[in-house]
């Protein structure tokens, strides 16, 4: 149905045939000067408020009275923002915004999802949750427009942590996500070591491309090669927001790349932070972080101090990750969120916790997976590989088995970073190999997605607990929908 190269790409993001006809011609007789005006950070950038007080998210409200049920309807649906002055911009919504869903370890989740998204199938995909293969909005579970299905799981024990919500329709992925369907979804320990004093604060990032009427340019070939990047990247919906703080305090800000292809290396100017937590909820003790790259789909739980008065800025530092062509957006100097710390000392904070849980180790894998990344140009056509292969629903790449530790090793062979993400699980990085040097963490963590940083090997830990077929993809969406992705087959 769908054939796996560029020019289908397009087709999948919606660009019709004689747009598309155009957009190659456009591409053909493109001068330098032409290129950069196709590009992301083209001269005609609408200017959007910034300093704002930062928002939180709306909550889906829970529907049900007994304890430890979750029970919501969700509805993706177009809906109006307004980003900038006076423009609204048509965009895609769950019930009306971006969600945050709180529920429990423990907790039994139902959601009764519609599309209500005109002529296209979605599916809402549980990032990083253990969730049952057949509830997890793969692309193989597509949900038609206009059409309702429940998405019914339950939270182990152990499951706490900062996940989120997507579509994943077959190579419609990235233009759903950047029209604005994203949620948070967080799972909530029985008992928290993290103090309650520290609050605790969402930061979902995504990235905004709008023309000067306020809509959403289409996707162009460089948007597809290197995935899109828009214009600005936005805090909860909002540019550059501000945080208000009081000197002395500490915060717990968990933060979420739902950027299609944003790499953040993100520094805070005045203000200490301690990682805490990663993809899979909390780490094994805090660790003192400078700075840390977040990868699109990465999530981190840190836990910032606020000691001196003045201004804390959120800001980005430059990154390599292997811009292909023309148009490389600046990533350093962007400031994301400003912190206002007042001169009023706040009321005595708790120390950070020493320790924080125990996470078993993944040792001894009885099986060895590798799986190849690569690139090629075929003309006009740009294929992302795995193995060789783009995917294909009706193909199983790899089999394994429920509750059999295995070891992958990631090689990425092509000339970019590709974040390489596993549904249904969480794993272990056991290490990362380049030029010959090994470098193993310091730190036991769980992740679901990893940058595997162009020329690398990233070998991983990790066990299938549910049955069922999982994808494992690089999660720069406009490579996922080109298909950069493969299905393991888990059996029973
Ligand atoms: Cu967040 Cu298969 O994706
Ligand atoms: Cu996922
Ligand atoms: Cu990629």
């Amino acid at each position: 149905m769908y054939r796996r190269t560029f020019l289908t790409g397009l087709a999948g993001l919606a660009i019709s045939g004689p747009a598309a006809a155009q957009m190659m011609h456009d591409m053909g007789n493109m001068t330098g000067h032409d290129a950069h005006n196709m590009m992301p950070m083209a001269g005609n950038k609408l200017v959007l408020p910034e300093g704002q007080p930062l928002r939180e998210l709306p909550r889906l409200m829970n529907q049900a009275s007994e304890a430890g049920l979750f029970k919501a309807r969700l509805a993706a649906e177009p809906g109006l923002v307004r980003f900038a002055e006076g423009l609204d911009t048509p965009v895609l919504l769950y019930n009306g915004g971006n969600p945050v869903i709180e529920a429990h370890e423990g907790d039994r989740i139902e959601i009764n999802f519609k599309n209500g998204i005109p002529g296209e199938p979605t599916t809402v995909h549980w990032h990083g949750m253990p969730v049952p293969a057949d509830q997890d909005g793969s692309p193989m579970e597509p949900v038609v427009s206009g059409s309702e299905r429940i998405y019914a799981f339950d939270l182990p024990e152990g499951s706490a942590a900062s996940y989120w919500f997507h579509p994943h329709p077959h190579g419609l992925t990235a233009a759903q996500v950047y029209r604005g369907l994203a949620g948070i979804f967080l799972v909530k320990p029985k008992s928290d070591p993290i103090p309650a004093e520290y609050g605790d604060t969402v930061l979902m990032f995504t990235d905004l491309r709008i023309a000067e009427d306020g809509s959403m340019p289409a996707s162009n070939m460089m948007d597809l090669m290197n995935g899109r990047v828009g214009d600005h990247v936005l805090v909860n919906g909002q540019k550059n927001p501000a945080l208000a703080v009081a000197k002395g305090e500490k915060r717990r800000l968990r933060l979420f790349n739902a950027t299609n292809a944003r790499f953040f290396r993100l520094k805070f100017e005045n203000a200490a932070m301690v990682l805490v937590g990663t993809d899979g909820g909390l780490i094994e003790a805090p660790v003192a972080v400078d700075e840390l790259l977040l990868a699109p789909a990465e999530r981190v739980e840190l836990i910032v101090s606020f000691d001196k008065p003045g201004t804390a800025r959120l800001t980005t530092l430059d990154y390599e990750r292997g811009w292909m062509g023309p148009g490389k957006p600046e990533e350093a100097g962007m400031t994301l969120l400003t912190a206002n710390i007042s001169e009023k000392p706040a009321p005595a904070m708790p120390p950070v916790p020493v320790k924080l849980r125990t996470i078993e180790s993944l040792a001894k894998p009885t099986v060895t997976r590798r799986l190849v990344l690569t690139e090629s140009m075929k003309g006009m056509e740009m294929e992302f590989l795995i193995n060789g292969a783009t995917f294909d629903m009706t193909r199983v790449d790899e089999v394994s088995k429920v509750g059999q530790v295995e070891l992958w090793e990631i090689v990425n062979q092509a000339d970019m970073d590709h974040p390489f993400h596993v549904h249904g699980t969480q794993f272990q990085i056991a290490e990362h190999e380049k030029d010959g040097q090994v470098t193993k963490p310091s730190y036991r963590a769980w992740k679901d997605t990893v940058n595997v940083v162009a020329g690398e090997t990233v070998r991983i830990l990790l066990r299938q607990n549910l049955p069922g077929p999982r994808m494992y993809h690089c999660h720069i969406l406009e490579h996922e929908d080109l298909g950069m992705m493969g299905t393991v087959d888990v059996q029973a």
